[in-house]
């Protein structure tokens, strides 16, 4: 696990999503077909729960669009987030309703001990300087713990013009899929099931713009997927893929 850099965190999270205008709602677009994909990894890994997760809580969970998909496929039948971003809490309760989100100090859950069948930690860990505390914290309130992360310990991440891109939105850390086995472990947990994802097409072309940047998108997701079939290792190695797991306690 490598860290990198540091900002102001809070400012950075609440400028995100503050943003107006066309940027605003482009970014808004890009976080809901992200959240796609992040609400599929989770809901697959919650079917290897003994029983289905009734109160199922996101930390950090920003807009709350995560949190929404999760609801409307079905998974638990009560929905909480937590959030940093105090804009981010005002987008979520927009979205969600008023008393599901609520802003918290990103270290202590205002709940009791196994609070939540399903807690949710979902791209956020790799944006927190020390990230086990926060996952021991959301282990103690849940009966088990979906961790998603980008995995950054790569050669493409590590270019000069990747790891500016990934300070900017508050990147601390570059994991790769053993250090997430080392902090769970860390935090009382072991790692039940696991999943990666190269990402789909539509998530490679989200940013392209023109002609000649749609061809270089669709070529570079193509590549990707190919190597990705042919060895997960090898892929991790190369370009960062999303990784998830269900991890429960030891
Ligand atoms: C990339 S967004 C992920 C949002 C959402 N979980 C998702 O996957 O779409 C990272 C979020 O983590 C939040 N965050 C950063 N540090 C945090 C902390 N210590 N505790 C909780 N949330 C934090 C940020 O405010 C931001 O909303």
């Amino acid at each position: 696990m490598e860290a990198t850099g540091s900002a102001p965190l809070r400012d950075v999270y609440e400028e995100q999503y503050s943003a107006g205008g066309e940027d605003g709602a482009r970014y808004g677009r890009w976080r809901a077909l992200c959240a796609e994909g992040k609400a599929d990894h989770v809901v697959r890994l919650a079917a290897g729960l003994d029983r289905p997760p009734r109160v199922v809580a996101e930390v950090g969970c920003g807009d709350g669009v995560l949190l929404e998909l999760m609801a409307g496929s079905g998974l638990g039948d009560a929905h909480l987030g937590y959030e940093i971003s105090e804009k981010a809490v005002s987008i979520a309760t927009d979205r969600l309703g008023p008393g599901v989100v609520e802003r918290f100090d990103g270290e202590h859950l205002p709940v009791a001990d196994r609070a939540f069948d399903l807690g949710v930690l979902s791209h956020v860990l790799e944006h927190v300087p020390d990230p086990v505390p926060l996952l021991r914290e959301t282990a103690r309130a849940s009966r088990a713990v979906v961790v998603e992360v980008p995995l950054e310990d790569n050669r493409a991440a590590s270019r000069p013009g990747a790891e500016r891109g990934r300070q900017a939105i508050g990147h601390l850390h570059r994991f790769n899929r053993g250090d997430i086995h080392v902090m769970c472990a860390a935090a009382g947990l072991r790692v039940a099931a696991e999943l990666s994802d190269p990402l789909p097409l539509k998530v490679h072309t989200f940013f392209a713009d023109t002609a000649a940047a749609r061809i270089r998108a669709v070529a570079k997701a193509v590549v990707r997927r190919g190597v990705y079939v042919i060895s997960e290792k090898a892929a991790e190695r190369s370009f960062t893929v999303h990784y998830a797991c269900l991890a429960v306690p030891q």
